[in-house]
C-alpha cells in the first residue's frame, strides 16, 4: 500500500490525517492521550477498528508518562487515562474492547511500572498486528459471497483507512479482486463528512479498483436500475441479535436492498460484536455538531442557526442483513443463536 493509517513510533503515534484527504496526504504524530482523544473526536483517525488501535496505542503512550510512587498508584492513574480515552466517541465497540484489553494486560502483569509499560506497548502492537490479520481473514471468508462481474455498493469507509490495514468491507473487495474476480464498486458519498467520496474512492483508486461515486440520494436510482448486485458495509457495533450500527445512511441502504432483493452484508471483526447489548436500541448513537450539516467541506450551505439533526450512525435491523462476515466465518440468521457460536463470550 502506498500509505499507512497508523504506526507506533518511538516518539508517539503517527497517523495519516484523514481530515485533509484526498487533497493533502499529511502524517501527524500524536504524543499524548489528549492528542489521541482529539484526533479521534475530530476524525483525523476514524473507523471502528482504527479507533480501537489508536486508543490502545494512546493508552500505552499515556502509561509512559505516569509518575507514581507505587504500582497501585500507577495502575490507578492508568485506569484514569483509559477512562479519558474511552470518552472520545461512544458508538464504536472496538474502542472499549481495545481499552478493556489494555486494562486487563496492565492489571495482569506481575512486576512494577517499568514492566507494565513494556507489556502495554507489546499489547498495543499485538492489537495492531491482529487487526491486519483479522481483516485478511474477513476478506478470505467474504470473497466467496461476491461473484465475478458483481457491482458492490458500499457506504462510508470500511477500508484500510478505517483499520490498521486492508479493511473490512473493502478487505472483502480486495480479496475478491486478488482472487481474479472482476468487481466494480459503487461508493456512496456519505454526507455530512464524506468518508465515501474522500476516503473510499481515494483508497480504491490508489489500488486500481473500479469505483464509481454517487451521492447518498442516488442509491435508490441505482437499485431501481438494477446496477447493484451486493451491498457490503462495515459496522461500528453489532448487538447480540445482529442489529448493526454503522454510518448514518446505512439503514436506508439496507431498506433499499431488501426492497430490491439485493443481499446486504456486514463485514466486521468479532471485536465489533457487543454480546452484552441485546438489541440495536441499546447501542449509543453519537450526535455530532450541527455545523457539520450546516456546511459542506467548511463552506456554509444552510442559513446560520437552522435547527439540525446530526446522528453519526443509524441501526440496521438484523432482519435486513444477509450475513455478518467475520474473521471466524460468515454468521447467518438467526443471529441470536449463531453469534454466540462464533464469538463465545470474549467480547
Ligand atoms: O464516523 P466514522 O468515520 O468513524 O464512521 C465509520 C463507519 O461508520 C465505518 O463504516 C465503521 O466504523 C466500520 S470501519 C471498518
Amino acid at each position: 500500500m502506498s500509505f499507512f493509517t497508523i504506526q507506533w513510533k518511538k516518539d508517539g503515534i503517527e497517523i495519516l490525517d484523514q481530515r485533509l484527504l484526498p487533497a493533502v496526504e499529511r502524517y501527524i504524530t500524536l504524543k499524548n492521550p489528549a492528542q489521541v482523544v482529539d484526533a479521534i473526536k475530530t476524525l483525523a483517525i476514524r473507523g471502528a477498528p482504527a479507533i480501537g488501535v489508536a486508543a490502545a496505542m494512546g493508552a500505552a503512550l499515556g502509561a509512559r508518562h505516569i509518575r507514581a510512587g507505587t504500582t497501585k498508584e500507577f495502575l490507578s492513574d492508568f485506569d484514569g487515562i483509559v477512562s479519558f480515552i474511552a470518552s472520545a466517541r461512544p458508538t464504536a465497540k472496538n474502542l472499549f474492547w481495545a481499552l478493556d484489553r489494555m486494562k486487563r494486560r496492565a492489571h495482569g502483569e506481575i512486576g512494577g511500572a517499568g514492566d507494565i509499560i513494556v507489556a502495554l506497548e507489546a499489547e498495543a502492537l499485538a492489537i495492531y498486528d491482529e487487526d491486519i490479520r483479522t481483516n485478511e481473514a474477513i476478506g478470505r471468508h467474504g470473497r466467496d459471497l461476491v461473484s465475478d462481474g458483481d457491482t458492490v455498493l458500499t457506504h462510508c469507509n470500511a477500508g484500510a483507512l478505517a483499520t490498521a490495514g486492508y479493511g473490512t468491507a473493502l478487505g472483502v473487495i480486495r480479496a475478491a479482486v486478488s482472487s481474479g474476480k472482476r468487481i466494480a464498486v459503487i461508493a456512496a458519498e456519505t454526507r455530512p463528512l464524506l468518508q465515501g467520496s474522500r476516503l473510499t474512492v481515494w483508497e480504491l483508486m490508489a489500488d486500481g479498483i473500479d469505483v464509481t461515486l454517487i451521492t447518498d440520494g442516488m442509491a435508490g436510482y441505482c437499485f431501481k436500475e438494477g446496477l447493484i448486485d451486493k451491498v457490503i458495509t462495515g459496522a461500528d457495533r453489532i448487538a447480540a441479535n445482529g442489529d448493526t450500527a454503522n454510518k448514518i445512511g446505512t439503514y436506508a441502504v439496507s431498506v433499499l436492498a431488501k426492497e430490491h432483493r439485493v443481499p446486504f452484508y456486514i463485514a466486521a471483526p468479532c471485536s465489533t460484536i457487543d454480546t452484552k447489548t441485546a438489541t440495536g436500541s441499546g447501542i449509543p448513537i453519537e450526535q455530532r455538531h450541527p455545523d457539520e450539516v450546516r456546511s459542506f467541506m467548511g463552506v456554509q450551505s444552510a442559513p446560520p442557526g437552522v435547527a439540525v439533526k446530526n446522528p453519526a450512525f443509524d441501526v440496521t435491523p438484523a432482519a435486513n442483513i444477509a450475513g455478518i462476515i467475520t474473521e471466524r466465518g460468515v454468521i447467518r440468521q438467526p443471529y441470536t443463536k449463531n453469534i454466540p457460536m462464533i464469538v463465545g463470550d470474549d467480547d
